[in-house]
């Protein structure tokens, strides 16, 4: 069984939903305190053992080369300055794996972003984590838990969780047969259906493991929802083509790609740290009409 080397975070979007700020910034690199939305991700994809990090680019997106790059004149500053925890927070980042770039021209869509990883991938499994969704997990990293899986299935596997009815029309559902706790084999799956079209209330999230074959399956997806070509799409197909399974993995998730789950996640990070909870806490409980 070939093991998941590989991962593809695809950060082309254009962050509409946070827009001016992302104007002129990438949504990928606001930050959750003092640490990049990217950063998260990576930080994931390496505790899960993946070393070899593909991240899709887009225009504009200049400040992620730039943020796990060297940075000698900040470097020399610190320092200078002999801020040295600092200087080794810094300098942690540009050592922190094995980081390719690969920009798509337009942005058509989710699936295309992920086949233009396709030269780099080979023929060989592979993992997609969306850089829109932070999940702390207490133990084992969610993309590592969808790794034990695929060594044990061999085949493509995605994360679920469950959807409140007024979220269904925001990811894509899917209905699946359960095959063990947790575990479902996925029979339908739906890119942002109606609460009337949606097979069930299990939502795919941002993790994902896929077998190469997704690659031709992509190539022959037409664009579908706001006329992208949909990598939930290239999934339906996938699941015509070989088994593909869906894992309600353990851990929290934080849908940082809008703007309410992007706070909570600020406050629950500020509450989990040492040096802030004190004073966040002190400041939620004493705020005036809180
Ligand atoms: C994307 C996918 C969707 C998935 C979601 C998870 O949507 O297209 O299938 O459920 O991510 O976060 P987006 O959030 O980019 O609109």
């Amino acid at each position: 069984m070939t093991m998941i080397r590989k991962g593809v975070i695809p950060a082309a979007g254009l962050g509409t939903r946070f827009l001016p700020a992302t104007k002129s910034m990438p949504k990928e690199m606001l930050p959750i305190i003092d640490k990049p939305l990217i950063q998260f991700v990576i930080e994931e994809a390496i505790n899960s053992g993946i070393g070899d990090i593909i991240i899709i680019t887009g225009k504009g997106k200049r400040a992620i080369e730039d943020y796990f790059d060297t940075s000698p004149e900040l470097e020399n500053h610190l320092i200078r300055t002999k801020k040295y925890e600092l200087l080794r927070a810094v300098q942690d980042i540009a050592s922190l794996a094995d980081i390719h770039y690969i920009r798509q021209k337009e942005p058509k869509g989710l699936g295309d972003a992920v086949l233009k990883a396709e030269k780099h991938i080979g023929d060989e499994p592979f993992a997609v984590l969306l850089g829109d969704d932070i999940i702390m997990s207490s133990a084992t990293p969610c993309t590592k838990q969808l790794m034990d899986l695929f060594e044990r299935y061999g085949h493509s596997i995605i994360a679920v969780e469950e959807v409140p009815n007024e979220k269904i029309s925001d990811y894509g559902i899917i209905k699946g047969r359960e095959t063990e706790h947790s575990v479902y084999r996925l029979e339908e799956i739906i890119e942002k259906p109606s609460l009337e079209e949606a097979p069930s209330t299990i939502g795919t999230v941002g993790r994902y493991i896929f077998t190469p074959e997704i690659f031709n399956c992509i190539k022959e997806t037409p664009p579908g929802k706001g006329n992208e070509v949909q990598l939930t799409d290239a999934i339906r197909m996938l699941m015509e083509r070989e088994e593909v399974y869906a894992y309600a993995f353990k851990g929290k998730r934080y849908d940082a790609g809008n703007k309410v789950g992007y706070i909570e996640a600020i406050l629950d990070f500020a509450l989990e740290r040492a040096d802030l909870r004190e004073a966040i806490l002190s400041y939620l409980q004493h705020k005036d009409n809180y």
